[in-house]
């Protein structure tokens, strides 16, 4: 577990996957800019439960109680070419938005990434309308790259996107898991 000062984040286990396919196929917790989808619970557990080749992991965001109020992941975006790189994405859950929990999970994820993988940058895309999205990445240290022009098809209709990063020199040091820098 990676715990924060509002919020942990645990790695999702096997059995609750049919519960993380019902958010992630419910259109009010994916929220106004992110594709529609429907996961029946065996093609999640297929898609999502097993190891494959983009790494895919899953954590949910809990409040000190253990009430899961949201998701954050990261995966490997992969190009023929050989380049590899670290995505995270993340979902709060409505009714817990606004609250700074998704801040904080994304702070903490960022602290876990550069602590125990071997990468220059984490990246994460989002739709350029999504304003409280790219406050969060803002507010944990991201820059933004630049628009990726009509890139993702969303609710019948192609949309700009933000590319946004962090580099390990901009991140520095942990700021959430300092304990576990100590412990390196
Ligand atoms: C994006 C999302 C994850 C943010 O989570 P959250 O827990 O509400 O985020 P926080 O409370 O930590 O911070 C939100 C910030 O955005 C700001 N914000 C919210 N709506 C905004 C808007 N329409 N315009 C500008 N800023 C906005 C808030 O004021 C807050 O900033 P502040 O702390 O400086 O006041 C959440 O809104 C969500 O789950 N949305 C639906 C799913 C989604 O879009 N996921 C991202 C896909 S890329």
């Amino acid at each position: 577990m990676l715990e924060g000062k509002l919020v942990n984040l645990r790695a999702v286990e096997k059995e609750e996957l049919p519960l993380l396919a019902e958010w992630l196929s419910n259109p009010e917790v994916l929220g106004e800019y992110q594709g529609l989808r429907q996961f029946s619970k065996s093609e999640f557990e297929k898609t999502f439960g097993t190891e494959d080749k983009h790494e895919m992991n899953d954590f949910f965001i809990e409040k000190k109680g253990g009430t899961k109020i949201g998701m954050i992941t990261h995966f490997y975006v992969l190009h023929p070419t050989g380049i590899r790189l670290l995505e995270i994405g993340y979902t709060m859950l409505p009714n817990e938005r606004g609250k700074g929990y998704c801040s904080e999970a994304i702070n903490i994820m960022v602290d876990y990434l550069f602590l125990s993988r071997d990468t220059m940058r984490i990246q994460a895309i989002t739709d350029v309308r999504n304003l409280a999205s790219q406050k969060v990445l803002e507010k944990a240290g991201f820059k933004k790259e630049g628009t990726l022009r009509k890139c993702g098809f969303l609710r019948g209709e192609w949309r700009d996107a933000c590319l946004y990063s962090i580099l390990r020199e901009e991140w520095k040091e942990p700021r959430f898991l300092t304990k576990l820098k100590a412990q390196q």
